[in-house]
C-alpha cells in the first residue's frame, strides 16, 4: 500500500514542477489555492487522511506534513517577492527625466559681507586681528575708560558670567589687547561676534558681529578718520553714497562721531520708508579718535601718538546692502532665505 511517505515524495515533485511554471501572480495564486485551500487543497486532504493512522503513527506523521507544509509556504513566498521585484528586462529608472540638482552651499549673507568688508581693509594695508569672546570687565570696561559703575555702562547690556568674567558687549576689547601686544603704527581690524542681553526683534538680536577698527600712529588726526571711512562707505555701497557725521559719545574715544549713511531703500526720498522710518538716514557706526586716557591705560604715549577707532554691526550692514527687513532672519536657518543670496 503506498504509504502517506510516499504521497507525500509524489506532492513534493508535483509541487516543484508546478512552481517553475508559475509566471504570472494570478498563477501564483491557483498553485496556492491548489494546495493549501482549507477546502481542498492537496495537503488540506493529507492531514485528514491522517485521522486513518494508527494512534502511535500519528506523531511522526504529523512532523512530516508539517515539514511539507513549511516548505510550500516558504517556496510560494519566496516566488510572490520574486514576481513583485521589478523586471529586469528594461532600467529601473525613467532615463528621460531632467535630473535634480543638488545645492552646493553658498556663504552665510553675514560671512560674505564680512568677508567683503575685511578685502576692503586689507586693500587699505589694515592687519585682521582677533580676540576673545569672554572677556574680563577690564578689558571690555576698566580699560577703555568705564570707571566702575560709570552709568555709560548701562548702555552696554551686559551677559555677565561672574564679577569679573563677561560676553563681550563689543569688540572694542580688542583694542586693547592689540595696543598692549603692538607699539605704533597700528592699523587693524576685528571682525568677531559680541553679546548682549537682548529679546530678538527686528531690529536686535542678542548675539551680533561687529568689526572694530583702530588706527594709531604720529599725527593721526580726525580728516584720516573720516577719508578712511568715506573711503570705505563708499567701496562697501556706491560711490554716490551719502555720507554724514554726527557728535556722540563713547568713554573711549574723544571727539566721538556716529555715522550715518543716506537710505540705500528709499535714497532718502520716502517719507513713508520703513527702513529709515522716514528719515532719510541710516546710522552705520560709531568712531572717534582714541581718548588719551586710553592710551595712557595701555602705556601708549598721548604726546606722541594719536589714533582713530570706529566700530560697525554686521547684521546691520548686511540689512542695509541687502535690504533685508528683519535681523532674526540671518539665525532663524531657514534655507529659503539663505539660499536667495547664493552666488550660484
Ligand atoms: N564699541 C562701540 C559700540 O559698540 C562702537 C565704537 C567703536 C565707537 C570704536 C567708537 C569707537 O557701540
Amino acid at each position: 500500500m503506498e504509504t502517506l511517505k510516499d504521497k507525500i515524495q509524489v506532492l513534493r515533485d508535483q509541487f516543484a514542477q508546478a512552481v517553475a511554471e508559475v509566471r504570472d501572480q494570478q498563477a501564483l495564486q491557483e498553485l496556492r489555492n491548489l494546495y493549501l485551500s482549507r477546502k481542498n487543497g492537496h495537503l488540506t486532504r493529507l492531514f485528514e487522511s491522517m485521522k486513518a493512522l494508527d494512534p502511535e503513527q500519528k506523531p511522526a506523521a504529523g512532523q512530516e506534513l508539517n515539514a511539507i507544509k513549511r516548505h510550500v509556504q516558504a517556496e510560494l513566498d519566496r516566488l510572490e517577492n520574486k514576481l513583485r521585484a521589478p523586471s529586469r528586462s528594461g532600467p529601473d529608472i525613467d532615463l528621460t527625466l531632467p535630473g535634480r540638482v543638488s545645492y552646493w552651499g553658498s556663504p552665510h549673507p553675514v560671512l560674505h559681507i564680512k568677508e567683503r568688508i575685511e578685502q576692503i581693509f586689507l586693500r587699505m594695508g589694515f592687519s585682521i586681528e582677533d580676540g576673545p569672546e569672554m572677556e574680563t570687565d577690564f578689558y571690555n570696561f576698566e580699560a577703555l575708560n568705564f570707571p566702575p559703575h560709570h552709568p555709560a555702562r548701562d548702555d552696554w547690556d551686559t551677559l555677565y558670567i561672574d564679577d569679573d568674567l563677561l560676553l563681550r558687549t563689543h569688540t572694542s576689547p580688542v583694542q586693547i589687547r592689540v595696543m598692549e601686544k603692538r607699539k605704533p603704527p597700528i592699523r587693524m581690524i576685528n571682525p568677531g561676534k559680541v553679546f548682549r542681553k537682548e529679546t530678538p526683534d527686528p531690529t536686535h538680536l542678542p548675539m551680533f558681529f561687529q568689526v572694530e577698527g583702530l588706527v594709531v600712529d604720529h599725527g593721526i588726526t580726525f580728516a584720516h578718520l573720516k577719508g578712511t571711512l568715506e573711503c570705505f562707505l563708499k567701496a562697501l555701497y556706491h560711490e554716490r553714497i551719502k555720507i554724514r557725521f554726527r557728535p556722540s559719545f563713547f568713554p573711549f574715544t574723544e571727539p566721538s562721531a556716529e555715522v550715518d549713511i543716506g537710505c540705500t531703500v528709499c535714497n532718502g526720498g520716502g517719507e513713508e520708508c520703513r527702513v529709515c522710518k522716514g528719515t532719510g538716514w541710516l546710522e552705520i557706526l560709531g568712531a572717534g579718535m582714541v581718548d588719551p586716557q586710553v592710551f595712557k591705560n595701555v602705556n601708549i604715549d598721548p604726546e606722541e601718538y594719536s589714533g582713530f577707532a570706529f566700530g560697525m554691526g554686521i547684521e546691520r550692514t548686511a540689512m542695509f546692502s541687502l535690504q533685508i527687513p528683519d535681523l532674526r532672519y540671518f539665525y532663524e536657518n531657514d534655507l529659503r532665505f539663505i539660499r536667495q543670496f547664493s552666488k550660484k
